[in-house]
């Protein structure tokens, strides 16, 4: 199974480009912009990658962030990551980036998308590794804030193909984004958010009939309502579903009880994902390897979950067309 897995044709499509920040890279990075770090070794930033709940988690996240200052750093992280990729046979990517995360800080706009882009460009060529980026809104700021980073993103607009929600959900509800993604997608940008990782089922509707998204990351929650989980099928929107994300944040206490055959079953068209590779225990292959052995999935359904990255990916046609027969080539080669 592990390498029926790891030769499978996949997409990423819930990827947080910071959470790919690897401890050994972080440590590097920051020692070559001469930043202090409360950790003296690798090992203990390691250790200190301990969280049970989202915001635990976020705190230490928009840490480890704050060490990339150059072009170069996002470029560098960005290049790491999709080597990852190549390794396992991603054939292609959607990364998010939280720009107010560095922003904030004083890095410009300029430099993130530069670096993070670039890095994207060279690992097409390099690596045949495909990608788009997702610009993602933190919804603990105010909408005023996000509406200031949709204005700095226009001059990089041929680089960003979609709009996230991302950070601490209870509480910052997707209304409150209602004119900054209304604004958003006037821009050309395709609609996308978290709901239903900490938040209840109302967050998922919100986010689908007053944001208008065209994928749920994560929407574990969306199972407490039968008329919402119609709702999403009827409407034939994607889950971007990270397995060994939610146990990391106890969204699910095991992932034996992990509700992904459920949705399948269901209908619903689930995707697996990394979500934060880095502070999570592993890169989306893990997360095929340990779910398939907790819900004992059969090649089939690892197919099928291969076979919605690639379907409810934001690609052209072509390009979509173009991975799905590899993909059938290789189930038909393996399945047996
Ligand atoms: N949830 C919300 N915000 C995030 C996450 C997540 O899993 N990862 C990075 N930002
Ligand atoms: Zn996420």
């Amino acid at each position: 199974m592990k390498k029926f897995i790891k030769n499978l044709p996949k997409a990423e499509l819930h990827l947080h480009i910071e959470g790919s920040f690897e401890p050994a890279q972080m440590f590097e990075i920051a020692q070559r912009n001469k930043i202090e770090i409360p950790y003296k070794s690798v090992e203990e930033i390691e250790k200190a990658y301990q969280f049970d709940c989202l915001q635990d988690f976020l705190d230490i996240y928009y840490q480890g962030a704050s060490v990339l200052i150059t072009e170069q750093d996002f470029y560098d992280l960005t290049y790491s990551y999709l080597k990852k990729c190549a390794n396992q046979n991603v054939r292609h990517t959607e990364i998010m980036f939280d720009p107010q995360t560095h922003t904030e800080r004083g890095i410009s706009f300029e430099t993130v998308i530069k670096g993070i882009s670039k890095a994207c460009n060279d690992a097409e060529k390099q690596l045949g590794v495909t990608s788009l980026l997702i610009m993602s809104y933190l919804r603990h700021l105010s909408e005023e804030d996000a509406f200031k980073t949709l204005e700095q993103s226009l001059d990089y607009k041929h680089l960003i193909t979609a709009v996230g929600l991302d950070s601490s959900e209870r509480g910052n509800p997707p209304s409150k984004f209602k004119n900054v993604f209304d604004a958003s997608v006037k821009e050309g940008y395709i609609p996308l958010a978290h709901a239903g990782e900490e938040g209840d089922a109302d967050y998922v509707w919100e986010a689908l009939d007053i944001l208008k998204i065209k994928r749920i990351d994560h929407g574990n929650n969306s199972l407490q309502d039968p008329i919402l989980i119609q709702e999403i099928i009827n409407r034939d929107i994607a889950l971007t579903v990270c397995p060994l994300s939610n146990t990391s944040l106890q969204v699910v206490k095991n992932l034996k009880d992990h509700p992904l055959k459920k949705m399948m079953e269901l209908g619903l068209k689930v995707t697996i994902n990394s979500d934060d590779p880095a502070y999570f225990g592993g890169q989306v292959n893990q997360n095929y390897i340990e779910i398939q052995k907790a819900l004992n999935l059969t090649k089939e359904d690892l197919y099928e979950l291969a076979k919605n990255s690639f379907q409810y990916a934001l690609i052209d046609e072509k390009t979509k067309q173009k991975y799905l027969k590899e993909l059938n080539i290789f189930y038909e080669q393996n399945k047996n």
